[in-house]
Formats: C-alpha cells, sequence, structure tokens
C-alpha cells in the first residue's frame, strides 16, 4: 500500500520540525555532506512542500521535483525556485543538469530506489541523501503504543548498506555515511497534536484499531510521563556521493 501525500499536504509543514532545526540540523547536515556551494544547481527530489528547496534557493538555484501535485502546490506557495510535478524512476531533465541532488527521507517510498539512483545519476554530478537506519532506528514510547510500527518500516527502509551499493551500482563513488544525532523536545500536547495528524506515513500502513489503540494509549500516558517535555532522541543517516 503507497502513502497518500495529497491527504497529507496541508498539515505536512505543521508536523515537521520548526525553521530552526530545518536550518541547523537538517539544511546544515545536507550542505555538509553534500558539499553544496552556493550557486551549484540543486535538484530535491521529493522535495515535498519544498521546506529544504525553500531555504537553500536563498544561495541556489534549485528545482523542487515532487510527484504529488498537492505537496508541490504548498511549496509553490513558498516561491524563489522551480517546482515540477513527476515520478523520480523518469526524471524530466538532460543529463547533467544539476551539480547535486537531495533526497530528504524519500527512499522508502519509492517502489525501485535502485532505479532513482540511476536517473540521478545520469542528471547529477553528486547527490546527498537521508534515510533512518533501521538496524538503530529506536521510538520509545511509541513502540509501545504502536506494536508493528518499527516492524513495518523495517520492511520499508532499505538498510545503509544496500543504499551504498545502490549508489555505487548507479555510478557514484566515494560514498560518505554519517549518523547524525537529532534532538527536540516537544510538550506532550504538540507531540499528540503530531500524532493524530499522522506525522509518520507509517500510521497509513499499520491497522487502523491499532492506530486508535495506540493514539488513546498516548493520550493518557505521554501527559502522564512527560509532564516537563517529551524528547525525541533520534538520529538519522546522510549519504554523500560523486560521480
Ligand atoms: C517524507 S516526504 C519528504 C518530503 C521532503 N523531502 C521533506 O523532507 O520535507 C516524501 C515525499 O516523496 C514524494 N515521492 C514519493 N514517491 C515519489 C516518486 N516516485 N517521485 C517523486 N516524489 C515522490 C512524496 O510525494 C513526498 O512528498
Amino acid at each position: 500500500m503507497r502513502v497518500d501525500y495529497s491527504r497529507r499536504a496541508v498539515d505536512y509543514d505543521r508536523t515537521r520540525a520548526d525553521e530552526a532545526t530545518d536550518r541547523e540540523f537538517w539544511l546544515r547536515g545536507i550542505v555538509e555532506v553534500g558539499r553544496v556551494r552556493p550557486r551549484e544547481r540543486v535538484l530535491d527530489l521529493g522535495a515535498g512542500t519544498g521546506r529544504f528547496a525553500n531555504l537553500l534557493s536563498a544561495t541556489n538555484p534549485v528545482v523542487a521535483f515532487d510527484a504529488s501535485r498537492e505537496m508541490l502546490q504548498v511549496a509553490r506557495a513558498k516561491g524563489r525556485f522551480e517546482c515540477v510535478l513527476g515520478d523520480g524512476h523518469r526524471l524530466p531533465f538532460r543529463a547533467d543538469s544539476f551539480d547535486v541532488t537531495m533526497i530528504v527521507m524519500v527512499l522508502h517510498h519509492l517502489a525501485d530506489y535502485r532505479a532513482v539512483l540511476g536517473q540521478v545519476a545520469r542528471v547529477s554530478r553528486r547527490v546527498v541523501l537521508t534515510t533512518s537506519d533501521m538496524a538503530t532506528r529506536r521510538l520509545g514510547i511509541l513502540e509501545e503504543a504502536f506494536p508493528t510500527l518499527l516492524e513495518v518500516d523495517r520492511r520499508r527502509f532499505p538498510s545503509i548498506d544496500r543504499i551504498v551499493t545502490a549508489l555505487n551500482d548507479a555510478g557514484f563513488a566515494n560514498v560518505e555515511v554519517e549518523e547524525r544525532r537529532y534532538v527536540r523536545i516537544l510538550t506532550p500536547e504538540q507531540q499528540l497534536d503530531r500524532v493524530r495528524r499522522k506525522y509518520l506515513s507509517t500510521f497509513d500502513l499499520i491497522p487502523p484499531d491499532e492506530y486508535e489503540r495506540g493514539l488513546r494509549f498516548l493520550e493518557v500516558e505521554l501527559p502522564r510521563r512527560y509532564a516537563r517535555g517529551f524528547e525525541i532522541a533520534a538520529s538519522f543517516t546522510f549519504l554523500g556521493a560523486t560521480r
């Protein structure tokens, strides 16, 4: 079953990090691991609502590319960068159109991520991507609330080893892998709001009654256990490579 982003578009930015975290964690990681220099041409593949295309467009020409018309509509309203609707398995760009392609939390949605990386190697000299490493991912109280959540994600997210192999097979070399630690503190109500808005796409993939039961559990347990703040301590893996 595929995740439907048309429904998520309106709420998407609200369920993500604040702009400071987007800049200090995500954009910084993309720029550092991708060695993105000002004025280089950037393709943001699976750009969604253009969170990073928008930030990066202050220094770089960016094309935000996505398969969801509704997500791109939100991106377009942010202005300053070009938006292109399409499927990453068939990138509608000439060879070497970009210096670097960024792919932020998208691989697990793709029917054939190896084929997409092949397309990326055709249109771009470098790539930087981010993902979750399922070998280390932990969700704390969310695992208690939603017992099959991690299992579903383990089937969706390719392992880091497989991504490295796919990058090499696509023609990229010098693959760098960096795990970066991410910490944010929310109020229990903020975290509940995110769960109610199904901020993890995996919530669409677990049984609906498990989701409802888990939400009721969190409505009681989040305020009870984390009255002084709910800490999200996670890590995300950034990979960079050059052709
Ligand atoms: C988790 S969101 C990430 C959005 C953005 N990169 C961010 O981090 O805010 C995944 C995005 O990938 C897009 N997507 C999924 N499959 C795609 C495909 N085959 N081609 C292009 N975009 C795709 C979805 O529409 C969605 O906007």
